[in-house]
């Protein structure tokens, strides 16, 4: 399957030009959530829209295959990123594809094991920082004004309009929009460019109909829920700990806009989805990510209404469950081995 430069070039900033770095990302599946739909009820459809199953295991890939083809067309020295860990892995790709260099400042300590082996594999240059995300997002945008390196953050605008082909997808898949679409925030990118995307489908002719945009932040990180900056933002879900968004006012917009909202769900909700999504629906994501179906699921409780009966709801998955493995097996003990015998895996099978 092509990659989004390719199925989309007329709605995305190229031309014939443009040298094309692509690791045919986009095309992600649309899952039906039997699960979370019969927990709804009222014949609504939930739908998972797996972006863990891009190229990186991440949504970054959408915008990262255009800005590095950008950057290319521009003859840049290299790439810089801050990252709370999956913008570093999909830059690092892409630079690597692209035979520049990359260099990654990340927060010590507080990016998931596979996020970092990513980076590293692919030849990055990994900068821990003892700051946060905000402070390491501070940093690389001096540095790359003053020294002329790309920076491939969400600051950079061709990072979000690759990102909206997400909604084109949806769009395809279901014929429309849907009647609602859940979605993690961190530094809000994702949510701007994600209502974009819907936006300029619906002016061009396309779906008739838009979505309600419900962000969802993390309690700990939840400074556009609570109005003001958050200075030590804190979650398990690492990938949006994040206390100042870049693209606070893209969030606001949308959310405005398309009549959505703004949730914070606690580490514990986040869990509980990520687990659901786990046993329930076979979908295996990270945490952040579940953050999403969080913020559905506390809609419920709360009896706010989601969507009328018989609609249509998408959450966004925005990262593989793979890149978080201390999460997947944090708690958990694992048995003594047993003996290579017959008697003993019936015993362990509890089968006697
Ligand atoms: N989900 C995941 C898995 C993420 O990695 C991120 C952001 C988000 C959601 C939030 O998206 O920032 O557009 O609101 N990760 C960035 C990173 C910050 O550095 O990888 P957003």
């Amino acid at each position: 399957m092509a990659g989004i430069i390719e199925r989309y070039r007329d709605r995305l900033p190229v031309t014939p030009e443009t040298p094309v770095v692509s690791l045919e990302e986009g095309s992600t599946p649309l899952i039906h959530a039997p699960g979370l739909s019969s927990i709804l009820g009222g014949d609504r459809q939930v739908f998972l829209k797996f972006e863990g199953l891009n190229p990186t295991g991440s949504f970054k890939d959408r915008g990262m295959t255009l800005a590095v083809s950008k950057a290319m067309e521009q003859e840049c020295r290299g790439v810089i990123c801050a990252s709370t860990g999956n913008t570093s892995a999909s830059a690092a790709a892409y630079a690597a594809r692209a035979g520049i260099p990359c260099w990654v400042v990340l927060p010590a300590g507080k990016v998931a094991a596979g996020k970092l082996a990513q980076a590293i594999v692919h030849g990055a240059r990994v900068i821990p920082i003892e700051g946060n995300f905000d402070e390491a997002l501070e940093l690389v945008v001096e540095i790359s004004e003053r020294e002329g390196i790309t920076l491939v953050n969400s600051l950079n605008p061709y990072r979000l309009e690759g990102q909206k082909t997400i909604a084109f997808e949806i769009i395809e898949e279901l014929g429309c929009a849907p009647d609602t679409h859940f979605l993690p925030v961190g530094n809000a990118g994702n949510i701007t460019a994600t209502w974009r995307g819907y936006r300029e489908d619906h002016h061009a002719g396309g779906t008739p109909s838009l979505p309600s945009m419900i962000g969802c932040q993390a309690a700990g990180a939840a400074p556009i829920v609570g109005g003001a900056p958050v200075k030590n933002p804190e979650t398990i879900a690492t990938a949006i700990r994040i206390g100042n968004p870049a693209s606070w006012q893209g969030a606001l917009d949308a959310i405005e806009q398309s009549s959505g909202d703004i949730l914070a769900v606690e580490d514990q909700q986040i869990l509980a989805a990520y687990d659901h999504l786990a046993k329930r629906e076979g979908v295996f994501c990270e945490p952040a990510s579940a953050a999403s179906v969080a913020g559905l699921l506390k809609r419920h409780e709360t009896a706010a209404q989601i969507a009328p009966a018989g609609g249509t709801i998408v959450c966004t998955l925005t990262g593989h469950g793979l890149k978080d493995p201390d999460r997947a097996i944090a708690g958990v003990e694992l048995p003594a081995p047993i003996p290579t015998e017959m008697d003993a895996l019936r015993k362990a099978m509890d089968l006697t």
